[in-house]
């Protein structure tokens, strides 16, 4: 018989530029701890428009503290199949242009799912992406982000609890705010790379952000309804050390 605990995710609620500091602190004291100690750093992070404040934070944190990005390694959540990754569309283009280009960090060390894969070769490289993760150390901190249906990295509305790294189908909600990206809805791909709900829970730490108020129901929904597929961030209520960071406008909902 599985037993399963549920401790609802730690909430900070400010403004949104509050939240990118704290968040990109957190990090950045993580990082020069764990070299100091020897240990490499193994980041989990999202795309779209919530972490670029994040990253930009980061950025200045990395120039003025001269940090050391010699043992950090980073897996990003997800990509769009299929996608060439110099699109400027691609989640290989966002890190590069948000975070990679500006940060002392090899190219190697990082990791972005491959959306130019050949369909047949997408189960194996996905397995592969997991083992990487564990040989890596697993992931030390995870930044997630959230859809307006509860998705976490692509983890769409019914993904599984026990999901790994996969090929999954994109909601028409995630297709139809993913448009204007695109010049229209029907260049957005269908499908896409994502790392499963259960990589995502094998993370030591898990922040989510937020902000605005497309957002208050999706996160009321996560943080005070059922843990369920129907809402992914939903999970987020059986990792014991996740805290989510919202703006006024995304914590409106809240009862
Ligand atoms: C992106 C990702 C997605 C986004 C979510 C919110 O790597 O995993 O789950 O975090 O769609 O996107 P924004 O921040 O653009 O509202």
């Amino acid at each position: 018989m599985e037993t399963i605990t549920q401790k609802r995710p730690a909430v900070v609620v400010a403004e949104n530029e509050v939240l990118a500091r704290t968040v990109a602190a957190e990090i950045a004291n993580l990082i020069q701890a764990r070299n100091a100690a020897g240990l490499s750093t193994v980041l989990g992070l999202a795309t779209g428009k919530t972490p670029i404040l994040l990253y930009q934070e980061l950025i200045r944190l990395a120039q003025q503290r001269t940090l050391d990005f010699s043992r950090v390694v980073t897996f990003n959540l997800d990509e769009y199949y299929p996608l060439e990754s110099d699109s400027p569309q691609s989640y290989h283009y966002f890190m590069y242009k948000h975070l990679f280009s500006h940060i002392p960090i090899a190219a190697t060390h990082t990791h972005v799912p491959d959306g130019t894969l050949a369909r047949a070769d997408i189960a194996s490289y996905c397995a592969e992406y997991e083992q990487k993760i564990r040989q890596a150390g697993g992931i030390t901190i995870q930044i997630l982000g959230i859809g307006e249906n509860g998705h976490i990295g692509f983890n769409e509305p019914g993904a599984e609890r026990e999901s790994r790294t996969r090929l999954v189908t994109l909601s028409d909600t995630t297709r139809r705010n993913a448009a204007d990206d695109f010049g229209g809805e029907t260049n957005v791909p269908r499908e896409a790379l994502t790392m499963g709900i259960a990589t995502i829970l094998e993370a030591q730490k898990v922040v989510l952000l937020a902000s605005g108020a497309r957002k208050a129901r999706a996160v009321q929904q996560a943080l005070a309804g059922p843990v369920s597929a129907d809402v992914p961030a939903s999970y987020l209520s059986l990792h014991p050390n996740a805290t989510v960071y919202l703006d006024p406008a995304a914590a409106s909902q809240r009862r």
